[in-house]
């Protein structure tokens, strides 16, 4: 069986993290994967984080298996964390379950919508992140695609996009990106997120948003404006959470998957098809990440601290889009790159070709996707000096 295997290419975003590792040039700079980085490049473990693993050790008394829903208090939390005080909780019709990190998150809705309706189709943006297609290919659905950025004037294709899904079947799923949208950092607007969701009703198509950096954009409430206002206006959403990025969990891979339902009692027949799901892939999810995540939220000191070291992570990305682009005009490059202080999140596309990004890599151990998509947390006082001279040179 094994004998007959071609070797498959690395990931192109995890090939970089080895790549980058395996670099000997002291002034290599990694701008591949999405982590927060501080300015020394490094990731740190939030203070939070480490006061809630402490009381997790010394509170911890069993380690019997939780069940495929994983632990129902972080399910609470979290869902309260998107919604806010919102009518879907009140009205009982939302469910959530503990998934292994935003991507099982992700992979369970896949499986769920392939449970759900067999012949489903899902619409991703063109870009959207480039695991998306793998896995929701893997989970059997047939995959369609949707304008969203415009490459040549750095903005949301809008029209483009209005009028694309304006042909969307009913019954099928549509993927939006609740906020720093990966790759681009273009996001809806609120009176977008209004027309989209109108146009969601009116089609009848599905939503599944994949919210993998709340808090990494504006903020924890009004990132959360795109899934608050479709599970206001919609019987059916589905979304896929992540605390990788904003509690800085990346490795105890920790998420969720959040069905809305018309009512309570589809809620509970759908959520014993997730239920059913999870079994069948992964039993159940690992209980760390979720332990401290609950720990801090139930408490007012570290959720107060949270969002301060939440705050801090998102104007440390906000101040290195204006650093870059300051630096790159200092380097007296007359190309526009201001769109990158408008969009927001982890990433903006340099918008350079796969043969510059090329040399960036080979000549200058300065590491992205090959889309030029750059991680701006990356960025830090001691290296944009470095990174705008060679961006400089590179596109002249
Ligand atoms: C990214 O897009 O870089 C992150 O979401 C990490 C990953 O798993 O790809």
């Amino acid at each position: 069986m094994l004998e007959h295997l071609s070797a498959l290419p690395a990931d192109p975003i995890l090939g970089l993290l080895k790549a980058y590792g395996q670099d000997t040039n002291p002034n290599k700079v990694d701008l591949g994967v999405g982590v927060f980085k501080d300015d020394a490049g490094h990731t740190p473990i939030l203070a939070c984080v480490k006061t809630a693993e402490q009381f997790r050790i010394d509170n911890e008394t069993s380690k019997i298996y939780i069940g495929p829903t994983g632990e129902p208090e972080f399910n609470r939390l979290i869902s309260e964390l998107v919604f806010g005080e919102h009518d879907v909780i009140s009205q009982n019709r939302s469910r959530t379950l503990s998934t292994p990190g935003g991507t099982g998150a992700l992979r369970v809705a896949g499986e769920f919508i392939k449970a759900c309706k067999p012949n489903a189709t899902i619409w991703l943006s063109n870009p959207t992140w480039a695991n998306h297609e793998g896995l929701f290919s893997a989970a059997g659905l047939n995959i369609a695609s949707y304008p969203y950025y415009d490459y040549e004037n750095k903005c949301l294709d809008f029209d483009g996009m209005l009028s694309a899904l304006s042909n969307v079947p009913a019954g099928d799923i549509v993927l939006l990106h609740a906020c720093c949208h990966n790759p681009s950092g273009m996001d809806l607007t609120k009176e977008q997120w209004q027309q989209v969701t109108a146009l969601a009703k009116e089609k009848g198509f599905t939503p599944l948003i994949d919210m993998a950096y709340q808090g990494f954009g504006q903020g924890l409430e009004e990132d959360a404006y795109g899934p608050r206002l479709m599970a206001k206006e919609l019987d059916e959403v589905l979304l896929c959470t992540s605390c990788s990025k904003n509690f800085g969990l990346y490795r105890e891979r920790i998420g969720g998957f959040t069905l809305v339902a018309k009512n309570s009692n589809v809620a509970d027949i759908a959520y014993s098809v997730a239920l059913s799901v999870v079994r069948s892939i992964y039993s159940m999810p690992p209980a760390h990440g979720a332990a401290i995540v609950s720990t801090i939220l139930n408490s007012d000191e570290l959720t107060g601290q949270w969002h301060q070291e939440l705050a801090q992570m998102r104007d440390r990305i906000a101040t290195n889009r204006q650093l870059l682009v300051e630096h790159l005009k200092l380097q007296g490059v007359e190309r526009d790159f201001s769109f990158i202080t408008r969009q927001s999140g982890m990433f903006s596309f340099l918008g350079i070709t796969p043969e510059q990004v090329a040399t960036l890599i080979n000549d200058y151990s300065i590491y992205m996707v090959d889309s030029s998509r750059i991680s701006i947390a990356g960025i830090s006082k001691t290296n944009v000096e470095y990174l705008a001279q060679s961006i400089a040179k590179v596109i002249k």
